[in-house]
């Protein structure tokens, strides 16, 4: 098996030299420090697992099930229970294993005129862009972090609009009726909402859908569902336009294990309680962990910036400064995202929610830094 640290063979780079896209060549790989940390705040994860008896009755479910038979080919069980959950049709849902999975099947389904994604954001539709030898132009935000509609490059009939919302990393919005003027203006263009951490705002594009076909949400149960690992995502649309993504999806995307979660999930009251509840936690727990970074950084010149989200990005005041807090903060078991390879982000670190310790011990770190 080749691994990142095995040479190309020969022949492995006259191939690659000889028929392989150059824009392949030119595209990064996704890459996230593989670190381990007590206090691990660095992926936008939910601080807390399920509750042990909600996993081992899905590990007992599991264990009933037929390991040695594929799972459904297209999860229209799984689908139909979904649905009901979210109260929505069956034919305008679309699920996946994580929703980045269903972000290339958009860019290799719909991109064959213009892909516009905001910048900075999620990185993966811009690399995934990149790899598909796709015509990306960057949505630039302002200098503040938030949406700028005067800054969205030229949109062409039949390009593909794709934008977090809450945006990863900075924790900014687009506000609905901006949204909507966007929609009304450009009727033969496709809006990607990513609202990965929709759950986490007061507001979400999902209301929208009905009265506007160009416009898609993409979901994910990795962030408020506490489901990181099960990599379950979903898209949310038009009948028609969800019937023609369905045939990028691959069959069996959705593994026995992932399906068996996520079905419980929408069957289980218990479970959903849970998690509202620490969504709930979540939402209150940033804006004291946010507060309080800000309230500590003032004299050094830090500035904390709004959020949306269960995270927030904290820029600092030179740019030398990134990787000193951030070893800082790992060397005291803290692992935060350094998030300044990003447009526009050379000053600037992401912290995700943690537990009430967590934040605590995060703070009391960051006070030592700060001195
Ligand atoms: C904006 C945004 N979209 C999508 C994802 C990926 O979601 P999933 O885990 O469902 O692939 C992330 C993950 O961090 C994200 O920040």
């Amino acid at each position: 098996m080749t691994t990142d640290a095995t040479p190309p063979s020969k022949l492995g780079s006259s191939f690659l030299n000889r028929f392989c896209k150059q824009s392949l060549l030119d595209s990064p790989t996704y890459s996230i420090d593989k670190f381990t940390a007590e206090i691990k705040i660095d992926q936008n994860e939910m601080p807390w697992d399920w509750p042990k008896k909600h996993k081992e009755a899905v590990a007992a479910n599991l264990v009933g099930a037929a390991w040695n038979r594929y799972p459904d080919a297209h999860s229209i069980e799984l689908n139909a229970k979904l649905a009901d959950h979210l109260g929505v049709a069956e034919n305008s849902l679309l699920t996946s294993s994580g929703s980045d999975s269903i972000l290339t099947m958009l860019l290799r389904g719909f991109g064959n005129t213009k892909i516009i994604g905001l910048d900075p954001s999620f990185p993966v539709t811009k690399i995934q862009a990149g790899v598909h030898d796709l015509r990306f132009a960057a949505w630039p935000l302002d200098e503040n972090f938030q949406f700028d509609l005067d800054k969205i490059p030229e949109i062409e009939p039949g390009s593909l609009v794709i934008f977090a919302s809450p945006n990863n990393p900075t924790g900014s919005v687009l506000e609905l009726s901006a949204l909507k003027r966007l929609l009304s203006s450009h009727p033969d263009s496709l809006f990607i909402a990513d609202e990965a951490y929709a759950e986490f705002h007061d507001q979400d594009a999902k209301a929208l859908l009905a009265q506007f076909p160009n416009l898609l949400s993409l979901r994910t149960l990795s962030k408020a569902w506490a489901s990181a690992g099960l990599r379950f995502g979903y898209a949310l649309g038009d009948p028609a336009i969800i019937a023609e993504l369905k045939k990028f999806r691959l069959p069996y995307a959705v593994n026995a294990f992932s399906s068996c979660a996520v079905e419980y999930f929408t069957q289980n009251k218990e479970i959903q309680t849970w998690s509202q509840s620490k969504v709930s936690s979540v939402k209150s727990l940033i804006k004291t962990f946010s507060g309080e970074t800000a309230a500590i950084g003032t004299a050094a010149g830090w500035k904390v910036h709004p959020t949306a989200a269960n995270f927030f990005l904290l820029s600092v005041a030179e740019t030398t400064e990134v990787p000193l807090l951030y070893n800082h903060l790992k060397t005291h078991g803290i692992l935060v995202r350094n998030v300044s390879q990003g447009k526009g982000l050379e000053r600037c670190l992401r912290f995700s929610c943690g537990s009430p310790e967590q934040i605590d011990k995060a703070l009391l770190a960051l006070k030592a830094y700060v001195g």
